[in-house]
């Protein structure tokens, strides 16, 4: 039921602590995981006074505040809420490191019950939270053609057509029986004559729509100029380039007509080494704004 060889390794860790200015107080980790980001900011800046954590998956939340609690708990202040919700959290406060890690945890993909993954066979859920809102199952087994279209279309990048003969076979086939599984919707995939690589995109299109990532990724940019300090930074980690265009395009704009300059004039990517370690990180990008007045 689980996926070998997966374990989740904190992506451009070095180029993170690099990208921090000196003597940061108040730091916000918008996407904590298990925390290999946060723990080693803590332990390299001991002027770090507070740090914001949050998560919105409830069971990462729950081991994560276990592990870091002892050594770290006077320190953070744990946030079982999505980073969209940052200004009912640091309402009276500014911060001068925010760091955004919007890569999926690979124990998602490890789990067959989150059914994050195309090589496990699970339920269909896919949600970060999988205490709240519509799952993978909802989207598949109820939207109607064309919004399953718009999904492929924008989220799959796959060609309006293409898009609407994937939803016609979806919408075709839960007719007779509901799509329950994850191996349920790839083998029907399949039969479209989609591969492994197609199947793994729409997968992630599925995964997008169900916890609107691309919505919750447009709020954060957009606050990130009302909580963010003077003279100090927002470094985001993006997987793929549908957020890396929103996050490159927005830097631009804070870049040309708001008081902020881009740190690095382009993404830092993970190293040779480093991609040859931990596979995953490959299509990682890393891009630093600071505030100057
Ligand atoms: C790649 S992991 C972060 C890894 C972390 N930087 C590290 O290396 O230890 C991304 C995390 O973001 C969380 N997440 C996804 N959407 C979120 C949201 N809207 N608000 C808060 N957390 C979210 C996921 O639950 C996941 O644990």
């Amino acid at each position: 039921m689980t996926e070998k060889n997966i374990h989740h390794t904190p992506v451009m860790l070095q180029e993170v602590l690099n990208s921090l200015p000196a003597n940061p107080k108040i730091i916000v980790d918008w996407t904590l995981w298990h925390g290999w980001h946060t723990s080693n900011m803590l332990k390299l800046f001991p002027t770090i006074q507070k740090l914001y954590w949050f998560d919105l998956d409830p069971n990462i939340f729950k081991e994560t505040k276990e592990k870091l609690r002892p050594e770290f708990g006077n320190q953070i202040d744990f946030q079982n809420k999505s980073y969209t919700e940052i200004q009912s959290v640091l309402w009276d406060e500014k911060a001068d490191f925010l760091l955004v890690d919007l890569w999926v945890n690979l124990e998602h993909f490890k789990d067959w019950n989150r059914g994050f993954s195309t090589n496990i066979d699970g339920k269909l859920d896919m949600r970060f939270d999988n205490t709240n809102g519509k799952s993978a199952y909802d989207i598949v087994n109820t939207y109607p053609v064309p919004e399953l279209t718009k999904i492929f279309t924008d989220y799959a990048e796959f060609t309006p057509k293409k898009s609407e003969e994937i939803a016609k076979k979806i919408v075709e086939t839960r007719k007779n029986k509901k799509v329950e599984t994850t191996f349920q919707l790839k083998f029907l995939l399949n039969e479209l004559g989609l591969g492994q690589k197609a199947c793994a995109v729409i997968f992630q299109a599925f995964r997008i729509e169900t916890n609107k990532e691309i919505d919750n990724v447009k709020m954060l940019l957009g606050e990130i100029p009302n909580v963010l300090s003077v003279w100090w930074r927002c470094g985001i980690i993006t997987f793929h380039s549908l957020e890396d265009r929103l996050v490159k395009q927005w830097f631009k704009t804070l870049a040309e007509t708001w008081n902020f300059w881009l740190v690095y004039k382009k993404a830092v990517q993970p190293t040779y080494t480093e991609i040859q370690q931990n596979r995953p990180s490959r299509s990682a990008k890393y891009r630093v704004i600071e505030k100057i007045i």
